[in-house]
């Protein structure tokens, strides 16, 4: 059987006060529809249609990336007439067996909870996931006969003083079999409080229909709060943060604080990790047996292997560091960094593009950009790899087992032999040929007697 997935995502969110549609901020660093699309993608065999209008392009663009974009289709809504008008949009691309009604700014509904609804679907039932709140003030209320059988909702606007007393609401999220859909859809009025096609009513049709109304609950009201303003967006980043660093933590990695610690993207975990407070991981992130994260550290789209400690108030971005390699406080590894085993990085040092070999050490003040430095060689506080001419970049190759003295500026394209030395402050331009000296600096002079000059006394 076809299971087609429609997303509302066409309305402005005037709330959010924002240039940007209010499915497109993020949480957890994806965009809030992302989160729908990638959830209702994991239901098997879905095709996902998302209902477009506010900002259409940009949405639309944003999810190109998705992965199974190709079970991903765009309706458009060009005028918001209500959720019914807007399900409508998505009808002709429908197949013949369930769909399923998501909206694009719950971002945290899950895919167990989507699962069961749909299972209770078929020509006699239609599922509905409701929530019972203590302020159910804006939703429509979920409206029961005297058996406790759903017969209708009805949308906060539209309800009498009893019916405002109901704190069963919609969720808005429901399911039903594509027939069902089309049989009620064309039938929907805008007669009502707010002059809209109201999805709504599908639910009082299918009462008249013989149709029982599942409803059900989620596991957690979180998975149903819908996003219309920053704070619900803020308090849903941390529902969300919480229940990753659970996940986390069950994993085996040791968090300082779990309240303090932002995965934006996916990480791979072994056992016995430390996390210090203030960690934030983005992208695609790995961290092997043993990797110990200091506090305040920024962490993207990197690999960190056995043993691997980063120190406090590091960034590292693209960056692969080696067993047992260290870095920080405070560097900076930027995108093509690698680090061989037991490799050292200390404070303020920059990289960018440089592979670092096993057991290299750059522990002050440096920066190495597109560098290749063998295996033990040392480098000084202040050393420069000077890679750009303002116009190139070229590479700086040194290596093993070489010793660059300190604030040497290595002019690239340069290379550097194994076992040579450079002495402190050199300006290196020439090939340094293996296990040579190079000192490339003005010799020290000296004036005896030296007079320093005096101040002249003001008249
Ligand atoms: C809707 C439900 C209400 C439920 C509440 C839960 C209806 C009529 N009401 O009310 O019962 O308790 O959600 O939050 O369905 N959208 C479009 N096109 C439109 C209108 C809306 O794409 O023409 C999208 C919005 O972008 C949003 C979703 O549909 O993602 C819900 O619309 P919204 O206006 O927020 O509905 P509510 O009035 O909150
Ligand atoms: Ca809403």
């Amino acid at each position: 059987m076809s299971l087609d997935v429609v997303i509302l995502a066409a309305g402005q969110g005037t709330r959010m006060r924002s240039k940007t549609p209010k499915v497109l901020h993020p949480l957890a660093g994806r965009p809030l529809v992302r989160h729908v699309v990638d959830t209702a993608l994991s239901l098997d065999d879905a095709r996902v249609h998302v209902v477009i209008g506010h900002g259409g392009d940009s949405v639309r663009s944003s999810l190109e990336t998705v992965t199974g974009a190709t079970n991903l289709s765009f309706c458009e809504q060009t005028e918001q007439k209500g959720t019914g008008h807007a399900v409508a949009q998505s009808l002709e691309g429908l197949g013949d067996g369930k769909v399923l009604v998501l909206y694009g700014d719950v971002p945290l509904i899950q895919t167990k909870t989507l699962q069961t609804l749909l299972d209770h679907v078929d020509d006699e039932h239609m599922a509905l996931l409701t929530v019972t709140l203590d302020d159910p003030t804006g939703y429509g209320r979920i409206v029961r006969d005297d058996k406790r059988a759903v017969t209708a909702i009805v949308e906060h606007k539209d309800a009498d003083a009893a019916q405002r007393y109901i704190r069963e609401c919609n969720t808005g999220i429901m399911a039903m079999t594509s027939a069902q859909l089309k049989r009620w859809l064309p039938a929907l009025s805008a007669d009502n409080a707010q002059g809209e096609y109201y999805l709504t009513d599908v639910i009082a049709m299918a009462a008249a229909d013989g149709v029982e109304v599942d409803a059900s609950q989620p596991s957690s009201p979180v998975e149903v709060e819908g996003v219309n303003d920053r704070r619900q967006l803020a308090a849903l980043e941390r529902a969300y943060q919480r229940r990753q660093a659970e996940h986390l933590m069950s994993a085996g990695v040791g968090l300082a604080d779990p309240a303090r610690f932002d995965l934006r993207g996916d990480v791979t975990v072994g056992r016995d990790i430390q996390v210090d407070v203030n960690v934030i991981l983005e992208g695609q992130v790995t961290l092997e047996d043993d990797v110990i994260i200091g506090p305040n550290c920024v962490i993207k789209d990197s690999v960190l292997r056995r043993g691997a400690v980063v120190k406090a108030n590091s960034h590292l971005d693209g960056v692969e560091m080696g067993e047992e390699s260290d870095c920080g406080p405070f560097a900076r590894l930027r995108p093509g960094t690698r680090l061989g085993a037991r490799a050292h990085v200390g404070n303020f040092v920059e990289t960018k593009n440089a592979n670092l070999a096993d057991g290299v050490k750059a522990g002050h003040l440096t920066y190495l950009g597109d560098a290749e430095i063998g295996a033990g060689t040392n480098i000084g506080a202040g050393t420069i790899t000077c890679n750009y001419d303002g116009a190139n970049k070229h590479r700086t190759r040194i290596g093993e087992n070489v010793f660059v003295g300190s604030n040497t500026a290595l002019v690239a394209p340069v290379t550097v032999g194994h076992g040579a030395t450079i002495a402190a402050g050199s300006t290196i331009t020439r090939e340094v040929a293996e296990s040579d000296l190079a000192i490339a600096r003005s010799r020290q002079t000296a004036k005896s007697g030296w007079q320093r000059p005096v101040k002249t006394p003001k008249s």
